[in-house]
């Protein structure tokens, strides 16, 4: 199976580049930001609780993210190609998680596309966002909070896919198209 992590800060392109890795390898997109979003235009208790954390540009709590996951992958167990997770795993526990859950199957993750883009450049893109559809999120203050919550918790999983070989670093402040230009070379190299 090709199953993909794309890895990055707040702004990065995840979900953008997401969508046309979809688009043209056929994988189901897992992107636990959306999940969450859904879960709070629902009102549901997740989405109650999740909105706290959200609102404040704090990490949602490990256990509620894991047991989603796992209800996510069971409900999608279909014969997929294979999974891109979007803002998936964001700390130690939810990788070593993902990894067990995935070796449950008898798959693994492949290739973790982290993408770099200057700090200052990402939280344009947000405010601009922000502007112009509203996600709630992104306001200066909580952008910042998002940043340094990356920096702090999320960014050193990069080191835990290197020691693991499947780390791939794409530069990710080209233009929408020469980012995914650079991620399909990568991925078309790969063998799985
Ligand atoms: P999540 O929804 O994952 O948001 P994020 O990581 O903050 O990142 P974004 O979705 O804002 O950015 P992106 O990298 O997807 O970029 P995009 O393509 O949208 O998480 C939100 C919150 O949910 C978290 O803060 C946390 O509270 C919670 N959460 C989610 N997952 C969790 C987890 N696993 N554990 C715990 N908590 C969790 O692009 C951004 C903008 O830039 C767009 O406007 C786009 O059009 C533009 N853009 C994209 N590419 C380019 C380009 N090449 N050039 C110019 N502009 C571009
Ligand atoms: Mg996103």
């Amino acid at each position: 199976m090709l199953n993909i992590v794309i890895f990055g800060a707040p702004g990065t392109g995840k979900g953008t580049q997401s969508e046309l890795i979809v688009k043209k390898y056929g994988l189901h997109h897992i992107s636990t930001g959306d999940i969450l979003r859904n879960e709070i235009a629902r009102k549901s208790s997740l989405g109650v609780l999740a909105d706290k954390h959200i609102s404040q540009g704090q990490l949602v709590p490990d256990e509620l993210i894991i047991d989603m996951l796992a209800g996510v992958l069971n409900e999608t167990a279909d014969g997929a190609k294979g999974y891109i997770f979007d803002g998936f795993p964001r700390t130690i526990p939810q990788a070593k998680a993902l990894d067990k859950v995935l070796s449950e199957r008898d798959t693994a993750i492949v290739a973790v596309l982290s993408l770099k883009v200057e700090e200052q450049d990402l939280i344009r893109r947000l405010l601009k966002r922000g502007q112009e559809s509203g996600r709630t999120d992104d306001k200066l203050e909580v952008i910042e909070n998002r940043m340094k919550v990356y920096r702090e918790q999320t960014d050193p999983l990069r080191d835990y896919y290197k020691r693991k070989g499947t780390l791939l670093n794409i530069p990710g402040d080209g233009t929408v198209e020469e980012v995914f230009d650079e991620i399909v070379k990568e991925i078309d190299r790969l063998s799985f």
